[in-house]
């Protein structure tokens, strides 16, 4: 009896499987902090110059966050954007993400102020760590939750204050990093095709490539480790330069397999705005030039806000229309990596 009952049980969830609902972006959001930091403003801090900067990286200002502002408090402003976009209320979330390195504090999670700073009193909150790619991965884990029916909306938020986790006198990666969020609010549509299958990987084994050491419970803080400024990211930039544009182009590929798709298919490749080059070279790889945006020249690399800040600002160009491609790639420390294809339907 007991074994029939399990049975049957099975049978049920794989059936629901087979009834996945297909998942649309409904609205997006963006918070940059008023403050602009040029390339010039940071030769004043460290030694460096607009030339050394921008030949490298592609980017010449990024925006800094107040002392005052905490992670939470940019996460809620792009959060409060991509809701009035979606035309709904804070209560309507069942399931709010927030993706970053840079929380408010060990715990509670960073999502759990959110919720309380946006009134969306009704959503179960979490924290994503998957640095850069955070918040790629939270749109996977997003998507998959609606589309099996455990939730029915779902508010996904990339925010950093890169400027709180960096060393500001160390100049091979201060000058790489800027504050902000995106966001991005989710629901099961009638679609034809909404977020597509996503392509994931990852690589504990390089770790250290870029991490912050110090902090957690590898190296509690201690007067030692903060001589050592281990509480700050390190990175070693040539190597994760060749990884990411290795990962990047590999999971593009490998997510228009996966949907039986092409990169011509693709209106527009959004990738994780690290630097200009890692995305040119990306570009040059599949042969899409002409389609790759870019805004890392205005706001620096935002780790995990990057793609969704991207992605907003594509919505809010006018450039994309129902139906249109979006193929979204990321990569970050971990290493994590992913891409995953978007049918626009929002008009
Ligand atoms: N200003 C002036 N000189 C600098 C600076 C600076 N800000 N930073 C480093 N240098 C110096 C170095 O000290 C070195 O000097 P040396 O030759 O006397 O030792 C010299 O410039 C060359 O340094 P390289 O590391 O060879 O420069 P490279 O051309 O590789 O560019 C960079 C460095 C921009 C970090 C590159 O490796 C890169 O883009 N890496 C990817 C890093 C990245 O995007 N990280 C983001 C986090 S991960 C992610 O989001 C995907």
């Amino acid at each position: 009896m007991r074994s029939t009952k399990f049975f049957l049980a099975k049978n049920k969830v794989s059936n629901s499987t087979n009834s996945l609902r297909t998942v649309s972006v409904i609205g997006t959001g963006a918070y940059l902090p008023e403050r602009v930091v040029t390339n010039d403003d940071l030769a004043k801090v460290v030694d460096t110059s607009d030339e050394w900067i921008y030949s490298r990286t592609g980017m010449r200002e990024r925006r800094i966050a107040r002392e005052d502002q905490a992670t939470s408090d940019l996460a809620t402003k792009a959060a409060m954007t991509a809701l009035a976009d979606a035309g709904i209320s804070a209560d309507e979330v069942d399931l709010l993400i927030v993706a970053t390195l840079s929380p408010d504090m060990p715990f509670p999670s960073t999502a759990c102020f959110v919720q309380d700073q946006i009134g969306a009193k009704n959503a179960y909150c979490y924290d994503l760590g998957a640095a850069c790619s955070g918040s790629l991965y939270a749109l996977e884990t997003a998507k998959n939750q609606i589309a099996c029916g455990a939730v029915e909306t779902a508010l996904i938020i990339g925010a950093e204050k890169m400027s709180s986790v960096i060393d500001w006198t160390d100049r091979n990666t201060c000058v790489l990093f800027g504050d902000g969020a995106g966001a991005m609010v989710l629901r099961a549509t009638g679609a034809k095709r909404g977020v597509m299958k996503g392509a994931f990987g990852s690589d504990g084994s390089l770790a250290n490539l870029l991490w912050t050491p110090g902090g957690g419970s590898r190296n509690p803080l201690t007067a030692e480790n903060i001589d050592q400024k281990s509480q700050y990211l390190k990175m070693e930039g040539r190597d994760v330069y060749k990884h990411a544009v290795k990962q990047m182009t590999q999971s593009t590929l490998d997510a228009l397999e996966k949907n039986g798709l092409t990169a011509d298919d693709i209106k527009l490749f959004v990738a994780h705005q690290a630097n200009a080059r890692i995305i040119d070279a990306i570009a040059a790889r599949l042969d899409v030039q002409d389609r790759m945006f870019k805004n890392v020249e205005k706001y620096a690399n935002t780790s995990a806000a990057a793609l969704l800040i991207a992605v907003d600002e594509v919505a809010k160009s006018g450039n994309i229309i129902p139906g249109d491609l979006l193929l979204l790639v990321a990569f970050g420390g971990g290493f994590t990596w992913g891409a995953n294809i978007v049918e626009w339907t929002k008009s």
